[in-house]
């Protein structure tokens, strides 16, 4: 990362934290690590965001509906999914330092140390060389080139490493009291699962027809050993999920279909395009078919946001064999039964907010040749944006803030709205910018006079005079989640 960028990042973090959208967990006992709590404005960005989500699945699609299942699931699920043995990261630890690594992660950061040395040959045969030991889950191999490469613990630094082995990224806990009877259940490392366990109950009780899809919005768990990056890799985090059925075959058409529109959900939030990417999988799971991950430029690179699979008939076919229950479909177009192929989407939303927080945050300098001035502000599509309008009295006298109180009652019962009446306007005006407010209703002398107010503008900063009574449509038009849907039909 380069010093800009790094101060950006930086910038993000502590922006976040300052004005109360995302806190460090349990900070006052000095943290936990990759656990961040969404403050009073982090919770209202992270609703919408749902909201948007939500709607653009189950309100647009009249074949798409939603479900909430439970994190707690039977066990086998996990093990038919392939969760129990195969969801995990090869680890090895300094045996000096008593610290745990990712072992492909420590080969990557010398692959990135070659390459900004400019040795690019050596980066790319170790990057060849990885991807063959990691490809034929070949763990002796992975040391052995730690130890060839001269890889040292950064804390210790040294090479006194145990072997590679292989740690399950699943928590787990134990239910039921007695001891002896307790069964060992998971936090669910995706919602996903509890989409295809209900797949039939849904089918059957919402006489869904082939092609549905059922939606999830839920919180997941992953022990992540590599804990960085703000909220991007948490080991508590929430996932926006979509599970779509098809009939065998057609898959792979619906998967451009859903790569195509879910590119489009994210642009229609504003975003520069230019910061999105396709990532194409090359390698793909042994379940899938085609895999891509729509990306975002951070600050510290391109990381994946939402990932599009195409998971044939892998998830349903294991729930099939270990559940011993039929999950076949009857289509009567067709007059066939079978298992349907499922294309999922999968969207990170605590990545989503960062990639919405990190294209928001603007810092203007507005300095004119008699002063020096600047402001920052978050430019959050209005659709989104936490607080929809502050209320401000011009003065706290002359009876202006018992006017503006009475506009307040009246715009609380549509929209999120502060009341402001401490400092001077302008610095007000401030700190609204720096929430992501798009309107500033002031009240003034004026306002008493013909019951108008002036609204200013969060990225114009232009204002303009309007009646009270227009208000509520003026903001409703403005800030309506209708004008991120409709650039989806
Ligand atoms: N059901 C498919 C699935 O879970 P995934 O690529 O492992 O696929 C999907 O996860 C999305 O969840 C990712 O694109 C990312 O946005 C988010 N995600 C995964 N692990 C995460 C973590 N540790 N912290 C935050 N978000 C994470």
């Amino acid at each position: 990362m380069s010093k800009q960028t790094d101060d950006f990042f930086k910038s993000i973090i502590s922006h976040a934290k300052e004005y109360g959208f995302v806190f460090p967990s349990s900070e006052i006992y000095d943290g936990l690590s990759a656990v961040y709590d969404y403050g009073q404005l982090g919770v209202e960005l992270k609703n919408n965001l749902k909201s948007y989500w939500w709607k653009s699945m189950v309100q647009l699609n009249d074949n798409i509906v939603g479900i909430d299942s439970a994190i707690f699931m039977h066990p086998t699920i996990w093990k038919a999914s392939g969760h129990v043995d195969g969801f995990s990261d090869p680890m090895i630890d300094n045996k000096d330092s008593k610290k745990r690594y990712r072992a492909d992660q420590l080969i990557e950061d010398k692959i990135d140390r070659y390459e900004k040395d400019g040795k690019t040959d050596k980066a790319a045969q170790l990057q060849k060389d990885l991807d063959e030991a990691l490809s034929a889950d070949d763990l002796p191999r992975l040391k052995a080139i730690i130890e060839e490469q001269n890889i040292v613990c950064p804390i210790s630094g040294t090479k006194n490493w145990t072997d590679v082995r292989q740690f399950n990224l699943m928590f787990s806990t134990q239910m039921g009291a007695a001891a002896d009877a307790a069964e060992q259940v998971y936090l669910r490392p995706e919602t996903a699962q509890g989409i295809f366990v209900n797949f039939l109950n849904v089918q059957k009780t919402g006489r869904m027809k082939i092609p549905f899809g059922i939606a999830q919005i839920g919180k997941a768990f992953r022990n992540e050993v590599i804990a960085r990056q703000f909220i991007i890799r948490m080991r508590e985090f929430e996932q926006m999920e979509l599970q779509f059925f098809v009939r065998p075959g057609s898959e792979l058409e619906w998967y451009q279909k859903w790569k195509e529109s879910r590119l489009k959900w994210h642009l229609a939030l504003g975003a520069d395009p230019a910061k999105y990417r396709y990532h194409d999988h090359v390698k793909l799971a042994h379940y899938a078919n085609a895999a891509v991950d729509i990306e975002y430029d951070f600050p510290f690179g391109f990381k994946e946001v939402e990932g599009i699979h195409s998971r044939t008939d892998f998830d349903l076919k294991q729930h099939q064999e270990y559940s011993k229950k039929k999950m076949q479909y009857f289509d009567p177009e067709i007059n066939q039964n079978y298992i349907p192929f499922v294309v999922e989407t999968s969207v990170g939303l605590d990545r989503l907010f960062l990639t919405i927080f990190a294209n928001a945050l603007t810092f203007e300098d507005l300095s004119t040749e008699e002063k020096q001035d600047s402001r920052v502000v978050l430019k959050f599509h209005p659709a989104i944006a936490p607080v929809k309008a502050a209320v401000l009295p011009l003065t706290k006298k002359d009876g202006l803030p018992e006017k503006a109180r009475e506009i307040m009652q009246r715009l609380k019962l549509d929209f999120n709205v502060q009341y402001d009446e401490k400092d001077a306007i302008g610095k007000r005006y401030r700190r609204q910018d720096a929430i992501g407010t798009p309107y500033c209703i002031t009240v003034d002398h004026q306002t008493l006079e013909d019951n108008t107010v002036t609204i200013r503008h969060r990225d114009s900063m232009e204002q303009e005079r309007v009646e009270i009574s227009a208000l509520k449509n003026i903001i409703g038009d403005r800030v309506s989640l209708t004008n991120l849907l409709e650039k989806l039909v």
